[in-house]
């Protein structure tokens, strides 16, 4: 199982890196890591598991999080309470993407950041996107709202950016009013 010390935080150089791309088929090693890695993410989505496990509420992970300079990322979205979809994203590309841009009110959170940071993230409010699974089929989606922004947070890790990075330095709160709060 994934613990809270084995993921990197936004003070380890390892975290700007740019990842490589996955090639299939996948090696166990790297299956057991994103099988993990699921896992890891539902329990925290859940109270007593979570403080059982000290582990903080996470919806996303990517490989780079972990230390491994891979092009994938796990996503658990609750869908209703208890119940949970898994998205394993291997090798991701954003095709399309709103015009509409959305941010999350309280702010974004990461597990590799361990500080709170205020201030607007924008992000598409729906994106069009391509991958492979886990078994190396080609999947073309399309997510929206909170889904789209946990993609684009993941998405961005791949290539060694962090959620801060979007944040106006002079004025956190810039644009409040262009954009819509989710
Ligand atoms: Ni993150």
């Amino acid at each position: 199982m994934i613990k809270t010390k084995d993921i990197i935080d936004e003070f380890d150089s390892r975290i700007r890196k740019v990842s490589n791309d996955v090639s299939f088929p996948l090696d166990d090693k790297t299956k057991k890591y994103i099988n993990d890695s699921l896992e890891m993410l539902r329990l925290s989505q859940i109270e007593e598991e979570a403080e059982k496990y000290n582990l903080r509420p996470g919806m996303g992970l990517s490989a780079i999080q972990l230390g491994i300079t891979k092009r994938w990322f796990v996503i658990v979205y609750e869908v209703e309470e208890g119940k949970f979809e898994n998205y394993v994203v291997i090798n991701p590309k954003i095709i399309s993407e709103s015009e509409e841009k959305i941010y999350v009110e309280e702010g974004e959170g990461c597990l590799s950041i361990n500080r709170p940071i205020e201030g607007i993230v924008p992000r598409s409010a729906r994106i069009r996107v391509e991958y492979y699974d886990i078994d190396g089929n080609k999947q073309t989606m399309r997510f929206r709202e909170e889904l789209a922004i946990v993609f684009q947070h993941e998405y961005d890790h791949l290539n060694g950016i962090l959620f801060y990075d979007h944040i106006d330095k002079k004025n956190p709160f810039k644009n409040a009013d262009k954009y819509r709060a989710i």
